[in-house]
């Protein structure tokens, strides 16, 4: 065994912290194909070595599954629409305000004369969260909508 570092972004404050934690070594026998497309996916993703990739397949494969559960993360909402059609401000408006208790601040960016993105950034239950992400990102118009989550502790 021995110490290493990770480094996890923080939604709440955007920032970077460095978590200081026992790292163990293990190997890991892979098909030669699969072992190429981890390399493409190191280099894509620009991870710094296939340990930190693998890592982050792993808790994002983890954190996934506690979505459904009562953990407590946090994380951003985030919507891309036309604010031109039909009453998605509104219903928008009042999906949030009925989930008020999870939201912690929602911004929203005029990103040309019709399109606007929309962060709204929450923390509460994981399955509260994804009820609420389900519910915004299904509004009839919602070009395109995606929830992260991270865990808070
Ligand atoms: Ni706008």
């Amino acid at each position: 065994m021995q110490t290493g570092s990770i480094w996890i972004f923080n939604f709440i404050t955007f920032t970077q912290i460095r978590i200081t934690m026992s790292v163990v070594r293990f190997s890991i026998s892979l098909e030669e194909e699969l072992l190429k497309e981890l390399d493409q996916y190191v280099n894509d993703n620009r991870f710094a070595n296939r340990s930190q990739a693998v890592r982050q397949l792993i808790e994002r494969n983890i954190i996934e599954k506690k979505w459904h559960c009562n953990n407590i993360v946090a994380g951003a909402i985030v919507m891309i629409f036309d604010h031109n059609k039909k009453d998605i401000l509104a219903k928008s408006n009042e999906i949030q305000h009925n989930y008020h208790n999870v939201i912690l601040s929602s911004q929203h960016c005029h990103l040309s004369q019709e399109i606007c993105l929309e962060i709204v950034a929450v923390k509460g239950k994981a399955k509260i969260l994804t009820e609420l992400s389900d519910k915004l990102i299904s509004i009839k118009g919602i070009k395109h909508g995606k929830l992260v989550m991270s865990k808070t502790n």
